[in-house]
């Protein structure tokens, strides 16, 4: 079964053809992130206007690197929840058009849950990819984006329970405010990842929020206390407006800050993980979103768990159409209705 994935869901474009849930034919994204970068985060509306110039032509590459025409398509699958509501609206109508055009049946996916699917892609015959073994359930799930932190329990497909979940800002968030905070540019995971590198992770002692139910997490306190640290190695009080810190912080100080951040909020996810994987004791736990692109988190989790931790090739962990290709395979039963799929821009 060849199914064509459509995600369009924040500043990604991306369409790909994945054959029975796990060999990608193709996979091709388009970002509009050199437009957001001047403004330090995605502006919906330059997102909503670049999907339309773009949409068509990444379908029509997707399906000429896959070697398909429609005749070869069996379903179209795309991201309707949740994400930006002009980019979503997007994705699904243009999805909704080629479903009734095409007379193909239509799955709307969820976004975030997708990402974990990226580990169900284990065949390719593009070049440039590593890829790894299938996964086994029950599987733990660690979601970690710009717009999510999830924590899930994968019983089988379609079975599963959400575990805990951030109760303000996700992990990948954090890392985009803490960037700004030091004056890194957007999107701020890869800038705070290569300064934290030049760092020491144990310079500034930052806290580790704890919640009543030990599988959520919080890391609105975490960046605030980037903040203040930030504030008092300049030698200021909490009043310093933060956008004047980049320009009092030495190098040094900023790689020091990086790196305590990035090694708080990558224990704090690597000690959920880890009570999960005691309490649950899973056959695997996929890693899955943007942050998974982060080389030290895998490293944490590797070291930590005694379950085998599978990643996404770093260019499926960001947002991609391969991820909801795959997902839809494995849970598609009854089709939606290209007359009426909805966008749920909020969960
Ligand atoms: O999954 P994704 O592409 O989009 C969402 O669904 O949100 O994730 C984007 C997030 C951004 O917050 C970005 O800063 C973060 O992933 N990110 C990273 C790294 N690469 C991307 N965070 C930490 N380390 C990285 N190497
Ligand atoms: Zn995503």
């Amino acid at each position: 079964m060849k199914i064509l994935g459509i995600e369009s869901s924040a500043d990604e474009t991306a369409a790909s053809v994945v054959q029975d849930g796990h060999k990608m034919l193709s996979s091709v994204v388009a970002s509009s992130l050199d437009l957001h970068t001047v403004y330090g985060g995605i502006v919906p509306e330059i997102a909503a206007r670049s999907h339309i110039e773009t949409i068509i032509p990444v379908i029509e590459r997707a399906m000429s690197d896959a070697g398909t025409d429609w005749i070869d398509i069996d379903a179209i699958a795309v991201t309707n929840r949740p994400g930006l509501i002009g980019s979503l609206l997007i994705g699904v109508m243009t999805a909704r058009t080629l479903a009734i055009v095409k007379k193909k049946p239509l799955y709307g996916v969820n976004h975030v849950l997708a990402h974990t699917y990226a580990n169900f892609i284990t065949e390719t015959p593009l070049p440039g990819y590593s890829l790894g073994k299938p996964p086994k359930f029950p599987a733990l799930g660690l979601i970690v984006s710009g717009g999510h932190t999830q924590l899930m329990l994968y019983k089988n497909h379609k079975d599963y329970i959400l575990l805990g979940q951030t109760k303000d800002d996700a992990v990948g968030e954090a890392f985009d405010k803490v960037a700004k905070i030091l004056g890194l540019p957007y999107p701020g995971g890869p800038a705070v990842d290569k300064a934290a590198r030049k760092g020491d992770p144990t310079s500034v002692k930052l806290p580790k929020a704890r919640l009543p139910n030990g599988y959520d997490f919080s890391f609105s306190g975490l960046k605030t206390a980037v903040l203040r640290a930030a504030q008092a190695m300049a030698g200021k009080d909490f009043t310093f407006p933060s956008t004047q810190l980049p320009k009092v912080l030495n190098a040094g100080q900023k790689a020091d800050l990086a790196a305590s951040f990035q090694k708080t909020a990558i224990d704090t996810l690597a000690e959920a993980v880890k009570a999960a994987e005691a309490q649950f004791k899973p056959s695997s736990v996929l890693l899955g979103g943007g942050v998974a692109a982060n080389q030290s988190l895998r490293q944490t989790l590797t070291k930590s768990l005694r379950t085998t931790l599978l990643c996404p090739d770093i260019k499926l962990c960001t947002d991609n159409a391969a991820m909801i290709a795959s997902a839809a395979f494995y849970w598609h039963d009854k089709a939606d209705s290209p007359y009426k799929l909805a966008v749920i821009p909020s969960l």
